[in-house]
């Protein structure tokens, strides 16, 4: 069995739900208080043992690098104006650029043809899949998912349940064999109508995929909206080999959305360090929270 080492972290999107601001910044590069979204799925992959990354862009979004990159003049001015703490968090985050691939998927045709691009800079390796809409604290995800992966020696889906109302909004799972969080799947479909979804177990964006999956890929056509999906991909590699999903504990926002976006944004606000008093003071006077 090989080792999750490198994360494929999709950033193809256009952004559309969020426009005008993502004409002029990407989507994932849109912050949480100061933190781009994007750096998010990073640190959760990074602290999973996550030594690589491929991110699959549009081609117009180009502030991955810039951002993970090294930055010498402003580390000159922090170090020379003795912000130390500043330094050091900017220093945190740099990457070496041999650890980075950026990939262009030209084509918005869906996150199965995303995935599909990243075949070969993986060199026949397993890896993780990290949607960064799905913004998920209080539990690594990715970890939990590769150490169900390192018992099955199967893909691994992350699942959390979703109300009946939602389900056309995500792939959904039936469900095999339930043994506590770990749920053998027998069938995914994705964006299925409300009346012929097979439970409301929903897939968030969290996967660890076997490299053969590339095999199944490539024999998928165009579903849901068009385009190529990466639920309809991994339904067809079930048929041949199993797959597991893990219920993860945590608690997930959905970055994608507007509403989910402000709350995971109030919620970091009320923990940081900086402004958590005063957002609570302002809620308090607004007469939200006791
Ligand atoms: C994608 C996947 C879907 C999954 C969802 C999780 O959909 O296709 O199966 O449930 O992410 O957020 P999207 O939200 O990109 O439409």
């Amino acid at each position: 069995m090989s080792k999750i080492n490198t994360a494929v972290i999709p950033i193809a999107g256009l952004g559309t739900r969020f426009l005008p601001i993502t004409k002029v910044v990407s989507k994932e590069m849109l912050s949480i208080l100061n933190r781009p979204l994007i750096d998010y799925a990073v640190q959760e992959a990074l602290s999973a043992g996550i030594k690589k990354f491929i991110f699959i862009t549009n081609g117009r979004n180009k502030s991955v690098l810039k951002y993970y990159g090294e930055d010498l003049l402003l580390e000159k001015y922090l170090k020379r104006n003795k912000k130390t703490e500043i330094f050091k968090s900017i220093k945190k985050i740099t990457m070496s650029k041999s650890k980075i691939k950026i990939i262009v998927q030209k084509k918005p045709e869906g996150l199965g043809n995303a995935i599909l691009k990243s075949e070969k800079y993986l060199r026949g390796e397993d890896f993780c899949v990290i949607l960064p809409d799905d913004l998920i604290k209080e539990n690594n995800c990715t970890k939990e998912l590769i150490s169900v992966y390192n018992k099955k020696n199967a893909c691994v889906l992350g699942l959390m349940k979703v109300s009946k109302e939602e389900v056309d909004k995500y792939g959904i799972i039936e469900p095999s064999l339930i043994s506590g969080r770990n749920i053998k799947i027998k069938k995914l479909i994705e964006k299925p109508n409300k009346n012929i979804a097979p439970s409301n177990l929903a897939i968030v964006g969290r996967y660890i995929l076997k490299n053969k999956i590339f095999k199944y890929l490539k024999l998928t056509n165009k579903g849901s909206g068009g385009e190529y999906q990466l639920t309809d991909a991994i339904s067809l590699y079930n048929k041949d080999l199993e797959t597991w999903g893990y219920r993860f504990r945590g608690k997930r926002y959905d970055c994608g959305s507007k509403f989910g976006f402000f709350h995971a944004q109030l919620d970091a606000a009320l923990v940081d360090k900086d402004i958590k008093v005063k957002v609570k003071k302002l809620l308090k006077n607004k007469g939200e929270i006791k």
